[in-house]
Order: structure tokens, then sequence, then C-alpha cells
């Protein structure tokens, strides 16, 4: 039942889709979702609310909220401490990064191949940031990139615009040491339930 949901994902949910009705395109959806979820993830009762999540190690995401109408998604993903990602893109999804707990580092990646040989692209590493609770990232389609764990457990919120993971669309994955690129489909989707 919906009225059992967490308050404050319920209100976050409400506003979200205020953003999908009143915008048309991704791009201005995801810009003005951003101060939502840098506000959502300094909201108390969530974070005390997360120190319970399950991991998502196994390349998982935790599946919190799939909107009817607009198609966005709500993930989360927890962290074991030390957590190496590997460099991927997320497709033709407009992704926002949320950090909830813990730190992490953003690296980001300029392709400096043409892309033209199938399998072959050579990156090179072009920022890396680390933030803490509050910092949020908005990742734009193919826009290559690794999220690294930081020392302690780490929890985030995903607000994707499309639903990613097994049977939806492949991401690109690679691997600079062998300059190749793959496809592979995105993390497992656990559906779970914030309830109060
Ligand atoms: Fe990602």
């Amino acid at each position: 039942m919906s009225s059992a949901r967490l308050p404050v994902l319920e209100k976050f949910i409400h506003e979200l889709r205020k953003v999908w009705s009143t915008n048309a395109d991704n791009q201005s959806r995801m810009e003005r979702a951003k101060p939502l979820l840098e506000k959502f993830v300094m909201e108390p009762t969530l974070k005390a609310h997360s120190r319970d999540w399950p991991s998502t190690e196994g390349h998982k995401n935790l599946l919190l909220y799939v909107d009817p109408d607009y198609d966005f998604v709500i993930n989360a993903v927890v962290r074991v401490p030390g957590r190496k990602g590997s460099i991927h893109d997320h497709a033709n999804a407009w992704v926002l990064y949320g950090l909830l707990d813990g730190t992490e580092s953003l690296e980001r990646y300029d392709r400096i191949d043409d892309g033209k040989r199938p399998g072959y692209a050579e990156l090179k590493l072009a920022s890396v940031t680390t933030g803490s609770q509050g910092k949020v990232d908005l990742v734009p389609p193919r826009s290559i990139h690794a999220e690294q764990g930081g020392d302690t457990r780490s929890v985030a919120i995903i607000v994707r615009s499309r639903k990613l993971g097994e049977g939806t669309v492949l991401q690109g994955r690679y691997d600079p040491a062998t300059k190749t690129r793959t496809e592979g489909y995105g993390p497992t989707q656990v559906p779970y339930e914030l309830v109060a």
C-alpha cells in the first residue's frame, strides 16, 4: 500500500512527478531534479533508514520506485568499504547520482580515439571528484565514468530517466588497460520498498 511508503520518499516522488509533468525533455528534467535530490539525500530520516539497507555487491541496484507515467526510476546502491568500480556508460539514460552516506569518488573519462574501431576505446582520465553526503552528480547519456567506494560503507540514491538493467538497454563497459569496449546490461534490479 502506498500509504506505508516512507514519507520523505513519497514527497520526493511527488516533486519529481511535478518536474517531469512540466518539462518535456530529459535534460531539463534532470537539471531541475538535481537540487531536489541534493535536498533528499540530506534528509535525516532517509539516512537513518538506509543503515539497514542490504549491500548491492554483485552488480545490483535496489529498485525503490518506477514511475508508472513518466518511466523515471529511483535506485539505491550500497557499497562495501573500498569498493572498486568499473568504467562504464549509461547508454541513452540521464542519471543523477547523489551520496547519502559515506564517501565516494566519481572518475570521469574522455574518449580519445575516434570510436570507429569496433570493440576498441582509448580513454583518458579527465577528472576525479570526491564527495560525501549531499553531493549530487549529473551524468549525461554515454558519459564515461566510474564510481569508486571510500573507506567505509557508502550509500547513494540514483534518479534515472529510464530503467536500466537486464533486458533493457546495452551499456558500454571499458577497460583502459586493454583499450577495449564491450557492451552489457546494467545492474540487476532488486525491488526494495522503503516503508515507514
Ligand atoms: Fe554509473
